[in-house]
C-alpha cells in the first residue's frame, strides 16, 4: 500500500508499544492514528508536527513520503520506491521483531543504488536526509520513507538510567517511562507540568528536558535537595519546593499533572493521600489532564493493549490504563485520566 501525501508511518520502539501508541496520540494531535497488523507500525493520516518524534520515548521515527507493503523481495521493494535526485542523503534499514530473511546491508546498498542512478549525493556520517526502511517480522511488512526523528537505537535511554544520577533511590522512575508519562499527559499543551510528589525528580527531569515549564513538590526536604542536584546534573531548570501535595497551590497555566505517589505499602493511608491530593488538584482546576503511575502486583502487564483497572480516581475520569512489567514481583499501572465534568 502506498501512502497518500498527507499520511505518514510511525515506527515505535519495542519497549511498550501500547504506551508508545498513547504517547503518539498525544504528541501528534492533528493526525488520526490507526494500527497496522505490525505491532510497532502505525499509520498517521493528517499532518502533525513530526519533529515531536525527537522528544518521544516510544517513537523511533516518522517515515514520510513512503509506504508499507508485505515483504516479498528486494526487487519488489525497489519497484515500490519512487526515487529522485536528493543531496546529502543516506539509507538506513533496520529490523523489528525478528528476522525477515534478507540482509539489511543489501537493502541499504540497493536502495542507495536506486537514488544514485538518479544523481543523488551521499553522506553516511551526518546526512541531511535519511531514507529509512523497517523490516517488520511481526506481520511480514516492510515500511519505508524519509525519516524524521532519531531512528532506532540512538535514544540514549541507557545512558540516562536513573541510577546514574547523583541522587538515586529505588523509587526513582526509569526515564523512558517518565518521558512517556509526561508526553501522554501534556502532549503539545503549553503551561506547567506539575509533579506534586516528585521524589528524586524523575518526572521533572523529563518534563524540563522536553522544554516544558516544570514544577515539583515534595514534603521531604531530603528529596527536594536530591531533586535539585539531579536537575542540575541533567542541565535543566525546574521550580522545586517543599510543600504538601494535598494543599499546595497549582500554577494557573497548567498543562498537566504527572504523579507517581506512594501506594500500596500502607494501603489505607496511601489511598487517602492519593484522594486528598486529587481533591486538591480538582478543587483548583476542573480541566486538568492527569497521568498517575501506581505500583501493582506483577502479572497485570500487557505490552500491546490497554488493560482494565478497578482503581478509582475520585473527581477524574479514567480514559485508559496500561500494565508495565518491572520485575518478578512488581508491576506498575499507568493511568490516563482527566478531570470529570461533575463536581
Ligand atoms: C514514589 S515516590 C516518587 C518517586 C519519583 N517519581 C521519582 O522518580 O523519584 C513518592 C514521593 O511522595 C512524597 N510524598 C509523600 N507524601 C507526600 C505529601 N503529602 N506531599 C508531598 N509529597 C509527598 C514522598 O516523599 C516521596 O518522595
Amino acid at each position: 500500500m502506498q501512502q497518500s501525501d498527507s499520511s505518514a508511518i510511525i515506527a515505535l520502539r519495542g519497549w511498550h508499544p501500547a504506551i508508545a501508541r498513547a504517547e503518539a496520540k498525544s504528541m501528534f494531535p492533528d493526525s488520526n492514528l490507526s494500527r497496522t497488523d505490525s505491532r510497532r507500525l502505525l499509520i498517521a493520516d493528517g499532518e502533525s508536527d513530526w519533529n515531536n518524534a525527537d522528544l518521544m520515548s516510544g517513537c523511533e521515527c516518522v517515515l514520510v513520503g513512503g509506504g508499507i507493503a508485505k515483504w516479498k523481495s528486494i526487487e519488489d521493494l525497489l519497484e515500490l520506491i519512487p526515487s529522485d535526485a536528493v543531496n546529502d542523503m543516506a539509507v538506513e534499514c533496520w529490523r523489528h521483531e525478528g528476522k525477515i530473511p534478507v540482509a539489511t546491508k543489501d537493502i541499504e546498498r540497493q536502495i542507495g543504488g536506486l537514488f544514485h542512478d538518479k544523481g543523488s549525493t551521499f553522506n553516511l556520517e551526518n546526512p541531511t536526509k535519511r531514507f529509512g526502511v523497517v523490516l517488520d517480522n511481526s506481520a511480514g511488512n516492510v515500511a519505508w520513507g524519509w525519516m524524521i526523528g532519531k531512528g532506532p537505537g540512538k535514544h540514549g535511554w541507557s545512558a540516562m538510567r536513573a541510577n546514574k544520577r547523583p541522587f538515586f533511590r529505588p523509587v526513582s522512575l526509569e526515564p523512558r517511562l517518565a518521558r512517556a508519562a509526561v508526553n501522554i499527559a501534556a502532549g503539545t499543551s503549553d503551561g506547567f507540568v506539575v509533579d506534586p510528589m516528585c521524589g528524586t525528580g524523575g518526572i521533572l527531569i523529563e518534563a524540563a528536558l522536553t522544554k516544558r515549564q516544570t514544577l515539583g513538590i515534595d514534603f521531604d526536604p531530603v528529596m527536594i535537595d536530591g531533586t535539585k542536584q539531579n536537575l542540575e546534573w541533567a542541565g535543566v531548570n525546574a521550580e522545586v519546593r517543599r510543600d504538601d501535595a494535598t494543599r499546595f497551590e497549582l500554577p494557573e497555566n497548567l498543562a498537566a499533572v504527572v504523579v507517581d505517589p506512594p501506594y500500596g505499602r500502607n494501603s489505607q493511608g496511601d489511598e487517602k493521600l492519593l484522594e486528598d491530593m486529587l481533591a486538591n488538584i480538582r478543587r483548583q482546576n476542573n480541566q486538568c489532564d492527569l497521568v498517575v503511575i501506581l505500583p501493582t502486583m506483577a502479572g497485570g502487564e500487557d505490552l500491546d493493549e490497554e488493560i482494565s483497572t478497578d482503581i478509582v480516581l475520585p473527581g477524574f475520569n479514567i480514559e485508559a490504563a496500561f500494565g508495565i512489567p518491572v520485575h518478578k514481583s512488581l508491576g506498575r499501572t499507568l493511568i490516563i485520566a482527566s478531570a470529570s465534568t461533575q463536581g
